[in-house]
């Protein structure tokens, strides 16, 4: 959702703006604008739709030379994606301030009428422009700008990173953060602020994660912060580890596309340095959590939301069977407004590519507030779940990108995998053979997957071939049902038709009526050598939907002798632990949504409606 660029330095201002929002496109917008101060004089330009048209509206009024300057792309919440609601928004009426905004201001109606009652004339119908106008106000009063910024972000309910410029002031950027993501990139002679570091990523890899409730106060050599009450902050600053290409498409057709190849990379990266070769997990990342208090924990529950929350049904499934501690997972936005049981010796996971959803946010600081533990699995360094837990085990997927989360998603899991196995370890719930070997198939997961890939047309020529599907049904059991639900949710996300996933064995309580002649079926099915005989379980379950009209593709074991009687279509995964199998499943999936969303001549990377990152509740 809505992402923010601002700059200060000797750099072609609009580029750097413009290059920032580009970077930031995927976090899902519906318009974008930019301002700049030239020669003391405020210029901004902004426009609905894509940057596209942005670009083009500056290239039909190009903005004069300009060295600071602030850039939006916004996802509209108040007031339709127009012209007049896109950001930046003005303030007086002599138009010198310009202002951006991530976020929702919930008293915006009070303040309005404030304003209104004042003659206060309003250009748009956003929640946002009041901020504008009131800053102004004040500084035409005081002129001292940093003292009415801060008297107004005092008066601001709700989630708001804001950045304002000022024509009288055309050597600074004020910003302040709560409740959304704000990051300082450092440069030598410039500084930058961006929603996340991918903004500035290209330029600097200095950056400063900004905190709850803090005013930055940006000129080209000097970065300031200070509380909402005008004390200065400390800060430290850290590396991105980042590369800039790797947020680029690098000659794939879609980031999603790329992103999916990617996968066997970000598994490596999240497991290097982290499983001996001996098959011991090592977390450095939790290491300030005693083996005591691991044996502590009477219960986890994992929230997250979308992906990430299948990623945590998967990382269920390992933990209780590795490390016999009671999991359960729930949906974040759920499990913040019930009255969840959480206790000292609850343990929290909160599972986030970005860090930044706002659901999952508040279920941490409730489940903090509740006395509980809090670990992060998050792929974005500096971001606020990561600020905010008591302990990150960062996920190494690199930037993602495309809205659909592929290669995060098993970065994510097999970062479950791995804190599985330190638990089980700590708690003596395996033994050490067991252990061992499950770490070791943990470093094989990449050629694994990689051997997936190689053989990734087959899922692709059957997602091109259902491209007319008006409903695919996903089948599993064990972890194959949160791998059907990701399908599912991605067939939705990037193809806007009817899918669903199943637990397999829930099918003959109700699901079963769906099926009729024709329906596509895509079934999740186990290793033959399961022990706990899934696998002619979930044979039979393809049989009862075959004999009602399914036409069934198989995702499986390869060396499984059977299944190829009962599918239309197998495409056989190397063979791994049975939980493990969820990183080789999906990945098919993933290929059939993209495929089938390609064939209906769609924007994979950024479908309607969809935000990367959910900064609101
Ligand atoms: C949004 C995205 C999903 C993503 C979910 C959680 O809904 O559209 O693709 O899975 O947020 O995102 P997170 O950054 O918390 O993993």
């Amino acid at each position: 959702m809505c992402g923010i660029v601002g700059y200060v330095g000797p750099k072609a201002t609009v580029d750097v703006l413009i290059g920032g929002l580009r970077r930031l496109e995927y976090r899902g917008y519906d318009s974008a604008g930019i301002a700049v101060i030239s020669a003391g004089h405020l210029e901004m330009r902004k426009k609905s739709g894509k940057l596209v048209n942005l670009e083009a509206e500056i290239a039909a009024h190009p903005l004069p030379e300009s060295h600071i300057g602030i850039g939006h792309t916004r996802w509209a919440t108040h007031g339709a994606p127009t012209d007049g609601n896109a950001h930046p928004h003005l303030g007086g009426p002599a138009h010198k301030l310009a202002l951006i905004h991530n976020g929702i201001i919930e008293n915006f109606a009070e303040l309005k009428a404030e304003l209104l009652a004042e003659g206060t004339r309003f250009a748009s119908e956003t929640d946002t422009e009041v901020a504008a106008h009131l800053i102004a106000r004040e500084y035409e009063q005081t002129h001292d700008l940093f003292a009415a910024f801060s008297s107004v972000m005092n008066r601001l309910h709700g989630a708001f990173t804001i950045l304002v410029v000022h024509q009288d002031q055309p050597d600074v950027v004020l910003a302040a953060r709560r409740n959304a993501p704000l990051v300082i990139g450092l440069g030598t002679g410039e500084n930058f602020l961006g929603s996340d570091v991918a903004a500035f990523v290209e330029h600097t890899k200095r950056a400063v994660s900004v905190g709850q409730d803090e005013i930055v106060v940006l000129r080209a050599d000097s970065v300031e912060l200070f509380g909402f009450d005008g004390t200065p902050v400390a800060y430290t600053e850290f590396e991105v580890d980042w590369d800039a290409s790797a947020a680029s498409k690098g000659g794939w057709p879609s980031f999603m596309a790329k992103e999916i190849a990617d996968q066997p990379q970000a598994i490596a990266d999240t497991l290097m340095g982290r499983v001996r070769p001996d098959g011991h997990v090592v977390l450095d990342d939790i290491k300030q959590i005693s083996t005591q208090q691991i044996n502590d924990i009477e219960r986890i529950i994992i929230v997250a939301c979308g992906t990430a929350s299948y990623a945590g049904d998967v990382a269920k499934y390992a933990i209780e069977k590795w490390a016999r501690i009671p999991v359960q997972v729930e949906l974040s936005h759920e499990f913040r407004y019930r009255s969840p049981i959480v206790t000292p010796n609850t343990l929290v996971i909160a599972i986030s590519q970005s860090g930044e959803t706002m659901d999952t946010l508040m279920a941490v600081r409730y489940a903090q507030e509740l006395g509980a533990k809090v670990f992060a699995i998050c792929n974005t360094q500096g971001a606020t779940l990561a600020r905010e837990s008591d302990a990150v085990i960062y996920t190494h997927a690199g930037p993602e990108v495309a809205v659909a989360s592929t290669k995060a998603l098993t970065a994510q899991i097999t970062a479950g995998y791995m804190l599985a196995l330190v638990l089980a370890e700590a708690r003596g719930a395996l033994d050490e053979a067991h252990l061992t070997a499950l770490g070791q198939e943990l470093l094989h997961l990449p050629k694994k997957v990689s051997e997936v890939l190689e053989n990734i047309s087959q899922a692709s020529d059957l997602g091109t071939a259902h491209a007319n599907a008006k409903s695919v049904l996903f089948l599993g059991r064990n972890v194959g049902f949160p791998v059907a639900m990701e399908g599912a949710l991605k067939l939705k996300e990037i193809a806007y038709i009817h899918a669903e996933g199943f637990a397999a064995g829930e099918l003959k309580h109700g699901p079963i009526a769906l099926i009729e002649e024709g329906q596509p079926v895509i079934v999740m099915v186990p290793s033959p050598d399961d022990v706990d005989s899934l696998h002619p379980k979930v044979i039979s379950n393809i049989q009862e939907i075959r004999a009602r009209g399914a036409k069934v593709i198989a995702i499986a074991e390869e060396g499984d002798g059977t299944v190829g009687n009962y599918a239309e279509a197998v495409i056989y995964v190397p063979k791994t632990d049975a939980i493990m199998a969820a990183v080789l499943c999906v990945i098919p999936l993933q290929a059939f949504a993209l495929a089938l969303s390609t064939a209906k001549g769609l924007d994979v990377d950024q479908p309607r409606n969809l935000a990367k990152s959910v900064t609101v509740e």
